[in-house]
């Protein structure tokens, strides 16, 4: 939700921020705005739509945004609609400070009824607003309190060395990569007001706040929501992801649970919010500006799927250890806390919790130990049964989706061990958990997942054999043999790709359909409900996913001539009986006029009368099969919706990264 870049350098700012912008805006795309410090005045602009609509304003105003400290916002709307009035930056009364955010801040009315009965005059429906008219009233005490009137870069400086002289506490400053480590003795003035404003503050919030008086500074501040430092040679960023500094520098530095960050050309200062100097964990990013680019595709979405080789490739890269054992990336468990495992929750949104429903499988056979899994938003208000014994496993591309963050927090308070699966390195879902296995897919740009999905299934794969393995129940030998297996998938993932041209005929003559139904058995079952996402989410069409066998309870009443019904085939090597199953169920819905579109393995002949379109994949051992028949699905929606006329990287009310509740 939500995009956020701020910059302080020697480059002009509007320039970085929208560069910056321009990648983070699959982050949310209902309006975007800028503000930028320069020659004394603080100068914004925003608009509602999508960053172009911005860009063009800008382009085509007169007034230049000079200045080297900026910021910029793209909003996926939750209080207010997406408006120019609604839009970010939002300021104080006297125009003087500008605040971005990401997040949801709960206790916003009566703050604002509390700044309305001040005289405090708010102009828009948000609950931003209130941050900049609570940071007027701190600028103002600390003015009062330090003697200094402000308005101008003297009196600001005044400003900073009194609160400096005041303050008493020496700031822990983390260099910018190649600058001096040269912070001030003290926290700025905009740090201690930011800092004082965020205790006022309830819920989940990411801020980043400009002073008109203050070009030195750029000043952030996060609650459960993302927010990560880059360090650059004489500049400094602050944004919600490192896409939107990549371009210029490769070293970033966390910022953990509430904290403000003060960021000058010579250096950050962390601190919390009591005031305390924090060391930031620096970090290099281990890839460059060029994945998060389209590579020549039209869309990153396309670009995305064809990564899926190499992606699964990275994930599954250097998992056997030269003992034979599974290595995960992070852990801060003991071999006998795993084995004290006695029940395992996977908790995950979306197309992560598809992933969850795909490792059920695996986690159960291979391990012998119970697997719910669940949807992180409804994980803790159904006060589940937890302790040391439970293992959570939390499956999350960005690392800040707040409901899977929430249920990891619940868990942990509930003394139960939490694994995180995640893409983004510096999260805090991982930094919350005790043990941590990366999906290496690179940045996923396109808002619907395609490439994170396969890393996620494979990840998963690798946290049951890791389990089974701790636990004794599966032999070294066993492991390691699964373990190839997996490694082989790569190959067959781009087999696959490299045959689905049908597939993306087959979905530009269905342009025109109403809805498409998809059926699955066993781990084919999770497949159908992505295959059922991707569709809905992409083409804003009717979809629905369900266990085949659970079609004659009631959904079988959907089936009309000429409906599309995709069936996800489970291998006839598999599950004795279920390839038999299915192929009645599909006869059942054929029958009724269902046009059928069959996912099968190659070599599956029995499928073939009563397939109106058969889509081969190659074969593979039973719980690995969603890493290859999920492919077409994904190629299905896509093409579908390119068909449809529609964005697939930005589909329309939703963005890729979901930090609200
Ligand atoms: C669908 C999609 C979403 C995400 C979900 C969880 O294509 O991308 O359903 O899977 O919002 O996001 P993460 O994995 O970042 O927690």
């Amino acid at each position: 939700m939500c995009g956020i870049i701020g910059y302080v350098g020697a480059q002009p700012a509007l320039e970085v921020v929208l560069s910056g912008l321009r990648r983070l805006e699959y982050r949310g795309y209902d309006s975007a705005g800028v503000a930028v410090v320069g020659a004394g005045v603080l100068r914004t602009e925003r608009r509602a739509g999508r960053l172009a609509n911005l860009e063009k304003v800008l382009d085509e105003g007169s007034d230049a945004m000079p200045g080297t400290t900026g910021m910029g916002h793209t909003r996926w709307a939750t209080h207010g609609g997406p408006t120019d009035v609604n839009a970010h930056p939002h300021t104080d009364c006297t125009g003087t400070v500008a605040v971005i955010h990401n997040g949801i801040i709960e206790n916003f009315a009566e703050l604002r009824t509390e700044l309305e009965n001040s005289g405090h005059e708010l102009t828009s429906e948000t609950d931003t607003e209130v941050v900049a008219h609570l940071l007027e009233i701190e600028i103002a005490r600390s003015r009062a309190a330090s003697g200094s009137t402000g308005g101008s870069a003297t009196t600001a400086a005044a400003a900073v060395a009194a609160a400096a002289a005041t303050a008493g506490t020496a700031g822990s400053s983390g260099a910018a990569g190649g600058a001096a480590d040269t912070g001030p003795t003290g926290p700025h003035p905009l740090t201690e007001a930011l800092r004082a404003v965020c205790r006022r503050l309830q819920g989940a919030f990411t801020l980043v706040v400009l002073h008109q008086d203050h070009p030195e500074v750029v000043v952030g501040a996060r609650r459960n929501s993302p927010l990560v430092v880059g360090l650059g040679a004489g500049e400094a960023f602050l944004a919600s992801d490192v896409s939107a500094f990549i371009a210029h520098t490769r070293e970033a530095l966390e910022i953990g649970q509430d904290q403000v960050v003060e960021a000058r050309r010579d250096g950050v200062t962390i601190y919390d919010f009591a005031g305390t100097p924090i060391e930031g964990r620096r970090y290099h990013v281990d890839w460059d500006a060029s994945a998060a680019e389209k590579g020549g595709f039209p869309y990153f979405m396309l670009k995305e799927i064809s990564e899926q080789p190499a992606a699964l490739a990275d994930t599954l890269r250097g998992r056997l250890s030269p003992e034979g054992s599974i290595v995960l990336d992070e852990e801060r468990l003991s071999d006998q806390d795993f084995r004290d495992i006695d029940k395992v929750f996977i908790v995950a949104c979306g197309t992560a919790y598809h992933a969850g429903l795909i490792a059920k499988y695996a986690i159960e056979h291979w391990t012998r130990l119970p697997c719910e899994v669940e949807m992180a938003s409804e994980f803790r208000y159904r006060d589940p049964v937890l302790d040391r014994s439970t293992l959570v496993v939390a499956i999350s591309q960005s690392g800040e989706t707040l409901d899977t963050l929430m249920a990891v927090k619940h868990a942990r308070e509930q003394k139960a061990r939490v694994l995180a699966i995640c893409n983004t390195n510096g999260s805090t879902i991982p930094r919350e958990s005790d043990a941590v296995l990366y999906t290496r897919c690179g940045p996923e740009v396109g808002v619907a997942a395609t490439k994170t999905f396969l890393g996620q299934v494979a990840a998963c794969l690798l946290v049951g054999l890791f389990l089974a393995q701790t636990r004794g129940v599966l032999y070294g030998d066993e492991v390691a043999a699964y373990v190839d297996r997996l490694q082989r998938m790569p190959e067959l993932v781009r087999r696959t790709l490299g045959t689905v041209e049908p597939v993306r005929e087959l979905a530009r003559s269905l342009a025109g359909a109403k809805a498409v139904l998809f059926l699955g058995r066993h781990v084919g079952y999770p497949v159908a409900l992505e295959g059922a996402l991707k569709l809905k989410e992409l083409a804003y069409m009717h979809a629905e996913g369900f266990p085949a066998g659970e079609l004659k309870h009631g959904p079988i009443a959907l089936i009309e001539p000429g409906l599309p019904v995709v069936v996800v085939v489970p291998s006839p090597r598999g599950r004795a009986n279920l390839h038999g199953k299915i192929v009645s169920n599909i006869q059942e819905v054929r029958a009724r006029g269902a046009r059928t579109i069959v996912i099968a393995e190659e070599g599956d002949t029995a499928v073939e009368p009563y397939a109106d379109h058969l889509i081969r994949v190659p074969a593979t051992s039973s719980l690995l099969a969603p890493l290859v028949t999920t492919l077409p699905l994904q190629v299905f929606a896509c093409e579908l919706a390119l068909a449809r006329g529609l964005d697939v990287d930005q589909p329309r009310n939703l963005a890729k990264s979901v930090t609200v509740e």
